[in-house]
């Protein structure tokens, strides 16, 4: 593990329009350099979860990437972001919504819906931010529908150390400020074993936490090369994913 002890992070990290900007034009660049974050894990989402129509709420979903890449999957879908940062918000507002995805000022552990809203909540990347992961992880329980999901992920501080490398020397070749961002964030998130006790502690008693699985045949889709199917095999190597359905 390269960073033994967890070092938390500000809450809230961007919240300059600018570095949001550039934050989303570096994801722009290295999709159309090789492949798409947000779609991986769009993907992932749905080899998961079999999503067929309903209202999806994204917790701290940041300028909305992911939101945009599962609505090229799934066209019933109506989604919701909240995020905390106005400058998020704002380039979201600019660049992804329309007619299907909103974006409101929020914070993920006071969520201004009643209970029982939503059938699908996600949050990517986030978790590592919150001031009050437990707080949080009710709160998006309350909000889910009866025979709902929540899909979460994020990264992991006990991921293997090749992969945490790789991973900064990508996010180096991207630019320097997206590596300083990467290494912090990757320093404040937890280990499995962490992520284990937050759920445990929001009295969520039925839950699989684990790595997400890669195969093969699963980045095939994307007609990688092998140096990007090794980033992208390394990119998931250090996440955990937290699945919940609510019964
Ligand atoms: C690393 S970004 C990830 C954004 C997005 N999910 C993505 O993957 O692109 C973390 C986000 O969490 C938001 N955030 C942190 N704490 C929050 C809170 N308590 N409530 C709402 N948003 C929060 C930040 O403003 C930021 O947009």
């Amino acid at each position: 593990m390269l960073y033994k002890k967890r070092v938390p992070e500000k809450e809230q990290e961007m919240d300059d329009y600018e570095e949001v900007l550039s934050y989303y034009k570096a994801h722009q660049k290295l999709k159309k350099k090789s492949w798409d974050i947000y779609d991986l894990i769009a993907r992932n989402i749905l080899k998961n979860i079999n999503i067929k129509e309903g209202k999806v709420l994204d917790v701290a979903c940041g300028y909305g990437g992911l939101m945009n890449a599962l609505r090229k999957h799934n066209n019933n879908l109506e989604f919701v972001g909240i995020d905390m940062s106005k400058a998020m918000l704002e380039v979201g507002r600019k660049h992804v919504a329309n007619k299907k995805i909103k974006f409101l000022r929020m914070r993920g552990d006071n969520l201004e819906f009643p209970d029982e809203t939503f059938d699908y909540i996600l949050c990517k990347d986030s978790f590592h931010h919150f001031k009050n992961p437990v707080k949080t992880l009710q709160e998006m329980y309350r909000v889910l529908k009866k025979d709902g999901y929540i899909y979460a992920i994020d990264l992991r501080r006990d991921a293997p150390e090749e992969a945490v490398l790789h991973i900064i020397q990508l996010a180096s070749e991207l630019n320097i400020e997206n590596m300083i961002l990467y290494v912090e964030s990757h320093r404040a998130s937890y280990t499995l074993k962490e992520m284990k006790k937050i759920v445990e502690k929001s009295g969520i008693k039925k839950y699989k936490l684990s790595s997400p699985r890669i195969t093969k045949d699963f980045l095939k889709q994307y007609n990688l090369k092998e140096d990007d199917w090794l980033t992208a095999s390394d990119y998931l190597k250090e996440k955990w994913v937290l699945l919940i359905k609510k019964e």
